[in-house]
């Protein structure tokens, strides 16, 4: 159903057809009832002395042609929407179309989505053509964001590995892609200052390797302590409850050179997932969360 801001747009359109339409019937039916048949005239005009214009009828055929195309266009107007915004006697709309497609597809998927709702993950992870499905879902719904291989990029979190910012447990997983989620790391820059910040930054560091500038850790842990443990844990070992992460495992969302730990702790960060209830149904989350184990890897 079209949707005008004014009646006027649809008088705009609908006058304007009409009188069209009307126009080419006056002009056919004049064009075939002046001419006499069968006789030849001429229209008076000659060129270079004796080349002169004939003025024969409209060949049939031609003039059949045209009939059938007014009588097509009316009729669809009538039919169809198109003038202005009028619906049409057969009131079809583009979208009720694809709601009736979408819902037979559905109809027809379904049996077969209830049936890998009922089944469980480590079945469905050897379920080839579950599988076949769930990799299509996922490129087409997180490959973007998690790669086609699902080892993501800085931001994204890897997929594959066995390290889980969220949770790695199949109901942890579905609460993810469900619901989404929204990390907050809060920026330290004004609270810190950028010697605060260079302090922190030394003792995150140096929980996974030999630190740059050793006098800076001791400092640096006063700070983690007050500020940092709340939210990743006295040892650095993150909270999945916040998506925190682990800063002890060496491996790093935003990635771990010394410059890149400064820049999340002066700036922050703010990874999100978007939720995808409503866009996936339930067994299509299954089937993801069934996807994602079958592709992880131990290493
Ligand atoms: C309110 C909870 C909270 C506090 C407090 C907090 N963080 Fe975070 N931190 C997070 C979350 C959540 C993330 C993950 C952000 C994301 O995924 O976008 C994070 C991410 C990080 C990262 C990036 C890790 C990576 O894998 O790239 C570093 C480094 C970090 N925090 C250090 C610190 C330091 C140092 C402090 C204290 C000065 C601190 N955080 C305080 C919640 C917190
Ligand atoms: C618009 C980008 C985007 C899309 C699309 C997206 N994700 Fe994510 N996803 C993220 C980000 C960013 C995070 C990390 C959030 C954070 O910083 O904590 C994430 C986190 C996750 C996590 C949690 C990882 C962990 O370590 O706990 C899972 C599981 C996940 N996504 C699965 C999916 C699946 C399955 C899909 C497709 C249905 C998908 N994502 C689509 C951006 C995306």
């Amino acid at each position: 159903m079209p949707d005008f801001v004014h009646p006027f747009w649809s008088w705009y359109i609908i006058i304007p057809v009409v009188l069209g339409l009307v126009f080419c019937v006056v002009l056919v039916y004049l064009n075939t009832t002046s001419k006499p048949p069968g006789e030849t005239e001429t229209t008076d005009h000659v060129w270079d002395e004796d080349l002169e214009e004939y003025n024969n009828p409209l060949p049939r055929w031609w003039l059949n042609m045209f009939y059938i195309t007014l009588v097509f266009g009316a009729a669809y107007l009538l039919l169809y929407p198109g003038l202005g915004s009028f619906p049409g006697f057969l009131g079809w709309t583009s979208k009720g179309r694809y709601d009736n497609e979408v819902q037979a597809a559905e109809a027809s998927f379904k049996p077969l989505y209830d049936a890998y709702l009922a089944t469980s993950l480590d079945v469905l992870e050897q379920d080839v053509a579950a599988m076949g499905t769930a990799k299509r879902l996922f490129a087409t719904n997180c490959a973007l964001c998690h790669g086609a291989d699902a080892r993501g990029a800085t931001g994204f979190p890897n997929l594959r590995d066995h390290d889980w910012l969220w949770g790695g447990e199949a109901d942890a997983i579905k609460t993810t892609i469900a619901g989404g989620r929204n990390a907050v790391m809060p920026p330290w820059e004004s609270a810190l200052g950028q010697s605060g910040v260079e302090q922190v930054s030394e003792y995150v560091y140096s929980l996974t390797r030999d630190p740059i500038n050793p006098a800076l850790v001791a400092p640096g842990q006063q700070h983690y302590n007050t500020l940092c443990a709340a939210c990743h844990g006295p040892e650095g070992k993150g909270n999945p409850m916040l998506g925190a992460p682990d800063l002890t495992d060496n491996v790093w969302l935003y990635g771990g050179s010394l410059g890149a730990i400064r820049q999340s702790v002066a700036l922050g960060r703010n990874g999100v997932m978007p939720a995808f209830e409503g866009q996936l149904n339930e067994s299509q989350i299954h089937l993801l969360t069934a996807y994602l184990g079958s592709i992880s890897e131990s290493e």
